[in-house]
């Protein structure tokens, strides 16, 4: 069974959509959606915004459904000025920008107490999300639409909508992200601790600077569409 969380409503619309069997069931506020995708059982939901609601969600998803993994779909905000509105990211690892002990000495992302700073996704999953983007590039070809771009990096995760170049800049600066947004590192912390292996793909829906606030409420859909393609390839395979 493979467990899809998304932060926002849009971002799983389309996926549950797509859903047949369906059966939900509530915990702590959080509606879960089992059934399947083609043959591939599915468990989803909607976390909410943040990393609290997210690691909540990712916790609750493991104890109750067992999924073999989790993927975290939405939208993100580029950092990298080659991405583009709509173009994806699949992260290779993912830090939290908002951590920060650097006044007592650790690098900034570190986890006091621990050692991690960046959490590494499962490969195996990114190449299969890969090849869905793939198949459904040659499908595109053939109706002579857009192909998808995909960028493979890392994703900054924290609890602010990053809408400045300043702030931009600060998160390239210390950690050489692609995108961001503000919820994946924790899902992919709660995921590692608990050995469940999990990838993010990130549909881009702004550029995470004064456009920001504009863009990401214009395009969420749209790149939240995109993902949900994607999806759909990667449950048929
Ligand atoms: N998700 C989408 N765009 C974002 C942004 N600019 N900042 C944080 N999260 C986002």
């Amino acid at each position: 069974m493979i467990g899809i969380i998304c932060a926002m409503d849009v971002e799983l619309e389309k996926i549950l959509e797509m859903m047949d069997q369906k059966q939900s069931e509530i915990v702590s506020d959080i509606v879960y959606h089992q059934g399947k995708i083609g043959d591939q059982d599915v468990v989803c939901a909607v976390c909410g915004v943040g990393k609290v609601f997210a690691a909540m969600c990712t916790q609750a998803m493991i104890m109750k459904y067992q999924p073999d993994c989790i993927i975290n779909v939405g939208v993100a905000g580029a950092l990298d000025p080659q991405l583009a509105i709509t173009d994806i990211v699949l992260a290779d690892d993912l830090v939290q920008h908002d951590m920060d002990v650097t006044a007592l000495g650790l690098p900034r992302g570190m986890i006091m107490n621990t050692n991690y700073l960046a959490f590494p996704t499962d490969r195996d999953i990114s190449n299969r999300l890969q090849a869905a983007i793939d198949a459904l590039n040659a499908k595109r070809e053939q109706r002579e639409d857009n192909l998808i771009t995909t960028k493979r990096g890392r994703i900054a995760s924290g609890d602010q909508f990053i809408s400045e170049k300043a702030q931009k800049e600060d998160i390239v600066g210390a950690f050489e992200a692609v995108a961001c947004e503000m919820e994946g590192a924790a899902i992919a912390q709660v995921c590692y601790v608990n050995h469940v292996p999990y990838s993010v793909m990130r549909a881009i829906s702004d550029t995470a600077d004064e456009t920001a606030q504009m863009d990401f409420t214009e395009f969420m859909s749209i790149a939240s569409a995109v993902t949900a393609e994607v999806i759909r390839y990667f449950c048929m395979a």
